[in-house]
């Protein structure tokens, strides 16, 4: 080019550069290429970019001509690398959309479902039934000591109700806890009264046949504020066994023993069996807190009175389900846990 910027040279060199770059563009293999080639075609460091930067030698009056074969140029190679980009995004989405396809005739892949296992079943149903009413859940060691699980309960050693209970001694001491009642005393000394928990728990006995294990399980309830009566207990074990074995089973209370309550009774229910003959069958032990358990734990017998009930979760699954045997419970056979 001359010295002095020429008009024509100016346009057709310009005319020239759209040209080859129609034909990059269109070799551009893919986005980022296209990408690079927008930065060399209209970059400031661009032949273009340069031209422009010429055109301010030209005489005024050619000013208007070069600008706007500048324009046409510009506008060319931009409509072409938005073209290419275009085609390249067209190109990507097919591909995704490709990759994406769901073959909506397979089949699908099973998912295996878990459940909760009948025992945790009837526990939760059965707390719900006291937390409702405000009782807390509470909780104890499986592993007891002797103070817990007999003295404090007013179980004295040579006692024969230790003998009623077919305890598990540990050689270092300690037992296995034969009933959930020594969170009643755990309770007492870790809470002040008004008090209203229900406690969940394994318990130990040595005893097996169809309807007993060595390891089975209880829920414990207990009560204790001014003036609790027989007359709460009743009211609260006849909502119990209402709601879970049906607003019109019948049941009593039969007078029993404890050494842990005064008086003490046992709840029975009438049951309808398959042969046709209804019996009455114990679901629960409970009572009136003996003074002599209320003074252990440092409560004050004369200001204060309780309640406290315990009951044995297989048994109360048992009869509800028809299960013949507690062993069921315990195989985790899937044929047995998928019927719950
Ligand atoms: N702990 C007693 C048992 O295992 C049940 C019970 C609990 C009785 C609370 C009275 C009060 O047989």
């Amino acid at each position: 080019m001359a010295e002095e910027t020429d008009l024509q040279s100016l346009v057709t060199r310009m005319r020239e550069i759209a040209g080859s770059a129609r034909v990059r563009v269109a070799q551009a293999g893919d986005a980022q290429a296209v990408e690079d080639l927008r930065i060399a075609l209209l970059g400031k460091k661009s032949e273009l970019s340069g031209l422009l930067r010429l055109m301010g030698g030209l005489p005024a009056e050619q000013r208007p001509e070069a600008g706007k074969a500048a324009n046409e140029a510009k506008q060319e190679i931009s409509d072409a690398l938005e073209a290419r980009r275009s085609a390249f995004a067209a190109d990507e989405r097919r591909r995704r959309l490709a990759q994406e396809t769901l073959d909506v005739t397979l089949p699908g892949r099973p998912v295996p479902m878990g459940r909760r296992h009948p025992l945790t079943q009837t526990c939760d149903e059965i707390i719900a039934i006291f937390t409702e009413l405000g009782f807390e859940v509470a909780s104890g060691p499986d592993l007891e000591d002797e103070f817990h699980n007999f003295e404090a309960l007013n179980i004295p050693a040579n006692h024969p109700a230790r003998d009623m209970q077919d305890t598990f001694y540990l050689a270092e001491g300690g037992v296995l806890r034969t009933h959930t009642s020594p969170v009643q005393i755990r309770s007492m000394q870790s809470r002040r009264p008004p008090l209203a928990v229900i406690a969940p728990g394994r318990v130990y006995r040595c005893d097996a046949d169809l309807t007993h294990s060595p390891m089975f399980t209880q829920i414990e309830g207990l009560m204790v504020d001014e003036d609790v009566r027989m007359s709460d207990l009743k009211g609260i074990l006849e909502r119990l066994i209402h709601r879970y074995f049906g607003e019109d089973r019948p049941y009593r209370l039969r007078p029993s023993f404890f050494p842990f309550t005064e008086p003490s009774a046992e709840v029975d229910i009438l049951w309808h069996k398959d042969s046709g003959e209804d019996v009455w069958l114990e679901v629960l032990g409970a009572g009136m807190v003996h003074p002599a358990v209320l003074e252990n734990v440092g409560y004050d017998s004369q200001r204060l009175s309780g309640f406290a009930f315990g009951l044995g979760v297989e048994r109360f699954a048992m009869l509800k389900y028809g299960i013949p045997n507690i062993r069921l419970f315990y195989e985790n056979d899937l044929r047995f846990l998928r019927q719950f």
